[in-house]
């Protein structure tokens, strides 16, 4: 991770630095040419104005008036006739003006003059030249001078500042990138570290994550597969605990009976009655087995329903005389009442599978004589299937578990029945794969209503 925030810092440094290094070298330049400029400028229109003086008033005491001024200041003056022979100079400048005026060429000068030496870089002056002229006639010239050491100060001062400026930004820049490419790197970081975690096995991945950014939202994903996983880890614990728990029963029957069983000197009807409980307890396993299967299936999301459209009435129908006679062998009553036959979209097998539980567990836990009656109401978007029956009901405690795997009320009063308190969970999926919901209401003593809402096709 210190790669990442590296490669990125990096990345940002080199691009941030590029840009600065473009914009300082272009500002450098245009300041240094605006100032040079500005300097080239005011000499030329110095020069003018001794030029204007002079062709007023073009005299002895004027052109000396016009050098002593220059001697003051930091600029000088050589004045030349139309030929250029210098007439009058400021100190000083003699010798440059000697070098540079006879090269000068100013033949095609304008009034308005122009420079005449422009090398401020390597020349110890820069020099402009404004024209004479009186009465139509190029009379003489003006030459003006200034030092290039004080250019040459101000630049250099210049690119003094631009350096501070400049080593200042980049360090700048260097502290921002630095701090900016933690900022993004750190929330990584963590959730890398809590994904190492998780994928050791240890779930108690806890991110601190603020706002609704990308980031934050792969730290909530995060956040959500841990609980996910801790949450499936956990119920597969408490699964397979219960299996095994729900095997070894059966089978610590089955051995302790056929145990007895293989003894020699036992009676044969003892014998017969021994391995009747055997058989029992081996059904017992092989329909637990089975429904395991079933759960396991449609765990997996590859449970598919093959949904048809279903007159409800009719199917329910055929159910309820299948299931009447178990019914009549324990005198009890079915009874069924569809009021319009609606059609859902179910699948039909399944469905008959949740039917045949929720009939099941009527009849198995009501008193005999009772009676369980099965209920089709239509709503509005729903169809409602209510089975009811007066038997032994689900204390309070239990009602909210009776959808889990393996819940059952009374564990002993269920081995007999030979339940193994996964018919419900079944149910639950189906319905539920259905688009539709179940839920139980029951009082204790006195009986359950099982209610089923559908979807309307
Ligand atoms: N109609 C009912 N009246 C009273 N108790 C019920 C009723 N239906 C379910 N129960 C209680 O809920 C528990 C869970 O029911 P479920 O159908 O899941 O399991 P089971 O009937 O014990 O076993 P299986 O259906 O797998 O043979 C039952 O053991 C029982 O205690
Ligand atoms: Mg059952």
């Amino acid at each position: 991770m210190r790669k990442l925030s590296f490669k990125l810092g990096l990345l940002f440094f080199v691009f941030v630095l590029g840009i600065e290094t473009v914009l300082f070298a272009s500002l450098y330049v245009t300041l240094v040419n605006a100032r040079i400029n500005e300097e080239f400028e005011q000499l030329l229109a110095r020069g003018n104005n001794h030029r204007d003086v002079l062709e007023k008033s073009y005299h002895l005491s004027t052109l000396e008036h016009v050098v002593m001024m220059e001697s003051e200041a930091e600029t000088d003056v050589v004045i030349t006739d139309a030929n250029g022979n210098i007439l009058y100079f400021s100190d000083r400048i003699l010798p440059f003006a000697k070098k540079l005026i006879p090269h000068a060429d100013v033949r095609h000068i304008s009034h308005s003059g122009m420079v005449v030496q422009n090398n401020w870089k390597k020349q110890p002056y820069i020099a402009t030249a404004s024209p004479i002229r009186m009465e139509g006639k190029t009379k003489g010239y003006v030459y003006m001078f200034q030092r290039t050491a004080s250019i040459q100060n101000m630049i250099s001062k210049l690119k003094h500042h631009f350096l501070v400026v400049g080593v200042v930004s980049v360090f700048l820049t260097i502290m921002t990138i630095f701090f900016l490419s933690r900022v993004i790197t750190i929330p990584l970081i963590r959730m890398k570290q809590a994904t190492e975690k998780l994928s050791k096995g240890d779930f108690s991945v806890r991110l601190q994550v603020k706002g609704e950014d990308e980031l934050a939202q792969l730290g909530k994903a995060i956040q959500t597969l841990a609980a996910d996983l801790e949450y499936l880890k956990k119920e597969r614990n408490e699964f397979l605990a219960s299996i095994s728990h729900e095997l070894r029963t059966p089978l610590t029957y089955v051995k302790g009976y056929a145990d007895i069983a293989r003894r020699p000197n036992i009676a044969e009807e003892e014998r017969a009655n021994y391995l009747s409980i055997i058989y029992e307890e081996a059904e017992r396993m092989q329909k637990l087995v089975k429904d395991l299967f079933e759960l396991a299936k449609m765990d997996r999301h590859s449970f598919q329903i093959e949904k048809e459209p279903t007159p409800l009435c009719l199917f329910l129908k055929k159910i309820y005389e299948k299931m009447a006679p178990a019914f009549q062998a324990k005198q009890m009553v079915l009874i069924y009442r569809c009021e319009e036959n609606v059609t859902v979209y179910i699948d039909r097998q399944r469905f008959e599978q949740v039917m045949t539980n929720l009939l099941d567990n009527a009849l198995k836990y009501s008193h005999e004589c009772s009676t369980v009656s099965m209920h089709v109401k239509r709503e509005k978007k729903n169809v409602i299937i209510m089975i009811s029956d007066e038997g032994i009901g689900i204390p309070e405690a239990d009602l909210p578990h009776i959808f889990e795997r393996f819940h059952r009320v009374d564990k002993s009063r269920s081995r007999i029945g030979g339940g193994t308190g996964l018919g419900l969970a079944i149910v639950k999926e189906i319905v539920e794969a259905h688009g539709g919901s179940i839920s139980a209401t029951s009082q204790f003593g006195k009986g359950t209503t099982m209610l089923i809402t559908l979807p309307r096709g």
